[in-house]
């Protein structure tokens, strides 16, 4: 097709059905000929008719080139427009190099790991005919209940804006590159507060709260130049995110100013039939596509009801084509009219994947995101030392997480694996012991027998990569299975004994900090996750991740997060009642926001502060100067939280507002300067006005948000 391509031209010639048809998104099963005698069945199911299918706007789910190429071939030769599909998948961590799971990547604080991962997978992805990702999910949360928690980038909303952004140029770079994929920001808005923790469940919060915490990753994400936004199955403000006019088109049309496609999440505009707002899939069309959604993901309710709306003037005529002109625009702006197929190359992609270039760099960013959440000493193991490694995941290969794409087991270093190629396999043993989440001990005494032989010990534990993601809540965030018994079981030997947890989410491990000298949290690490976590035990690399979530102290205090607010009646050391608090628990949690340890120690000190007081053009300087005392080069993360003393609403008693990482060899030292700016100190008031507030405000710079030096200044306005 012509390369200068006049969209508007193109969009006055189209019908109805074909106007309709690019709003629908169809499963590669439908444009398979060879597969046609099962087409029955899908078809009835959307209650449509073959001709619509080759009307069809774009595929959800094709995962390889060759399928890709078929596709839109048979798609360009049948159908009567020729306006190429657009291919898009679920990439979200990797396509077949799997990185850590986006909460441990987000542990790394490390933003061009982030992009790095994000241009890998855009490689990868564009290869085997993937255009879009449904990728970043920029929800913040604070509920490790919720199972989708390993999708996000964690509690705080500067990192989770700073990483969406990172993520969203990493896939999309400069959209000529034919290795470049659309990013589809999700789940427009508030997915990540749902009530309980239960996954699909209500969300309910103020304004306030929404435009404070909740949006601003989003926004983020879009001023990075994302160019298309998924709607959240939940609602909000009372209304399903996907027919809510306040969200799509108050927000994030008229005042961010964002004019690409949004896409509905799974049968989401359906759902809304469920949610109890409109009575029948004409409903549920009106309320979608007067909100702003502009694709339907896997149901049928625009295409089956548009067309008669529009004709009975229900429906705006402009409200269809407004939609169409922005598929057709980022269609012709990817360059799918000048070349339908893009990277899509099965040969090239064979070679690509997987490469050994893309699994060092999978090493190097998984090695970044193990936060080592305790240690007395016993580690770094030394590579002369016996090791049994006991536990569920010793010799696992699923150790993905859930979302991997194409990841394979066969081609994943499992921890077994990692161990052996570091110190030798000679020096190495491993027994299972129970499986993840069975009740059985039977094989407790082999586990024993085995731990017997060796002169330290790894416990490879934690929970099933599956049952993290979506549809994946729990409520017991405690181990699974029989392994705290195995725990104990284990420790009884009395010899130097480790843990190395897989994991989705924040755990409830307070049993496990109370026993054993050492916890690594390697979360779902990924294709080369056993060789990263070896390069972790055996000292090759010092560990430098923090956490962006907290880990509860145990679930009756969830949800628990650092930027939380004073109350009333604080509670304080030897305050007297009633005050703030729980009286069988801590309010703090176990392991807070930033926390993480290192195989060195660093000494921080002199906090200062430029000036005493700044008015609305100046900006202050405040410094710290970071000392490694210990015995071995690390690197640490130094953060800037910023408390506003008084405002005209509540302020958290701290938010992060910058970071650096420096690397310090044994002995060296850094002073760290962070620029305070008016603008980092802006929130939005009770009438939604974005601005910052005179008074007095408190400067914090530590190594976890828990462990800080302070100083203060004033603003004046
Ligand atoms: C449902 C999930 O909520 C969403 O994140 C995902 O992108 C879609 N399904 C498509 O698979």
């Amino acid at each position: 097709m012509d390369k200068a391509i006049d969209i508007n031209e193109l969009l006055k010639t189209m019908t109805i059905e074909e106007k309709m048809g690019q709003l629908m998104q169809l499963i590669p099963l439908f444009y398979d000929s060879s597969k046609s005698g099962s087409i029955t069945g899908p078809l009835s199911d959307l209650n449509m008719d073959e001709d619509m299918i080759w009307k069809s706007g774009s595929v959800i789910g094709v995962t390889n080139a060759k399928d890709m190429i078929d596709i839109q071939r048979i798609y360009l030769e049948k159908s009567n427009k020729k306006i190429p599909l657009l291919f898009m998948y679920d990439v979200i961590h990797g396509f077949r190099t799997i990185f850590p799971i986006p909460l441990g990547m987000a542990c790394s604080w490390d933003l061009d790991s982030a992009e790095q991962l994000a241009r890998i997978t855009a490689i990868e992805s564009s290869l085997s005919g993937v255009q879009v990702t449904f990728s970043p999910m920029a929800d913040l949360v604070r509920d490790p209940r919720w199972g989708r928690v390993m999708e996000s980038t964690g509690e705080d909303p500067y990192l989770n804006g700073l990483f969406a952004a990172a993520i969203v140029k990493g896939y999309q770079g400069n959209l000529d590159d034919p290795y470049n994929i659309i990013a589809c920001i999700k789940h427009f808005a508030g997915y990540g507060a749902v009530e309980a923790g239960r996954e699909y469940n209500t969300v309910d919060m103020s304004d306030h709260t929404l435009r404070e915490y909740y949006l601003p990753s989003y926004k983020a994400a879009l001023d990075a130049g994302c160019e298309m936004v998924m709607a959240a199955f939940n609602p909000i403000h009372g209304i399903p995110a996907t027919g809510n006019r306040y969200l799509m088109r108050d927000i994030l049309r008229k005042e961010w100013g964002f004019d690409g496609p949004i896409i509905s999440d799974w049968a989401s505009i359906e759902e809304l039939i469920k949610h109890g707002v409109a009575a029948n899939g004409k409903e549920a069309a009106i309320l979608a596509i007067e909100a702003g959604v502009d694709i339907e993901m896997m149901t049928s309710n625009y295409i089956n009801n548009l067309k008669q709306l529009i004709e009975e003037g229900i429906v705006a005529q402009v409200l269809l084509d407004e939609a169409v002109l922005r598929i057709l625009k980022l269609k012709e702006k990817f360059g799918l009219f000048e070349n339908p197929y893009k990277a899509a190359d099965p040969e090239k992609a064979d070679q690509t994947c997987v490469c050994e270039e893309f699994r060092q760099a999978a090493r190097e960013i998984s090695a970044k995101t193990i936060v080592l959440l305790k240690n007395d000493g016993i580690l770094p193991f030394s590579k002369d030392k016996k090791v049994a490694i006991i536990g569920p995941h010793a010799d696992n290969c699923g150790i993905s997480g859930n979302w991997r794409a194409l990841g394979r087991a066969d081609e994943t270093i499992s921890l077994y694996a990692g161990i052996c190629n570091k110190i030798g396999s000679n020096l190495v043993v491993m027994e299972k012991g129970c499986e993840i989440a069975g009740q059985n001990e039977n094989d407790f005494v082999k586990a024993i027998n085995v731990a017997k032989e060796a002169d330290v010990i790894l416990l490879a534990l934690g929970e099933e990569q599956d049952k993290t993601g979506e549809a994946a809540s729990r409520a017991f965030l405690t181990l699974p299975g029989v392994q705290e018994k195995l725990v104990d079981a284990i420790l009884k030997l009395n010899k130097p004994t480790a843990v190395v947890l897989f994991n989705g989410r924040p755990l409830e491990i307070k049993s496990l900090e109370e026993k054993v000298p050492a916890i690594l949290e390697a979360w779902f690490p990924g294709t080369e996750g056993g060789n990263a976590i070896a390069e972790i035990l055996y000292g090759d690399v010092n560990p430098s991740a923090r956490l962006t979530m907290s880990f509860p102290y145990t679930v009756g205090q969830i949800p628990v997060y650092y930027n939380s607010f004073n109350t009333g009646r604080p509670y304080s050391e030897g305050c007297a009642d009633p005050v703030s608090k729980y009286l069988d628990i801590p309010n703090a949690p176990l392991y807070p926001f930033g926390y993480g340890l290192s195989y060195t120690n660093f000494e921080y000190r002199e906090i200062e502060i430029s000036k005493k007081t700044m008015n609305q053009e100046e900006t202050l300087t405040a410094s710290i100067v970071v000392k490694n005392v210990g015995a071995m080069g690390g690197i640490e993360t130094v953060q800037l939280y910023i408390r506003d003393l008084v405002g005209s609403t509540i302020r958290p008693l701290m938010e992060l507002k910058g970071f650096r990482q420096i690397t310090l060899g044994i002995g060296e030292e850094q002073k760290v300067e962070f620029e305070i700016t008016t603008q980092m100190l802006k929130f939005h008031d009770f009438k939604g006005n974005f601005k910052a507030e005179a008074g007095e405000f408190l400067v914090m710079i530590g190594c976890n948000s828990r462990q800080v030096d302070t100083v203060g200044f004033r603003l004046n306005l």
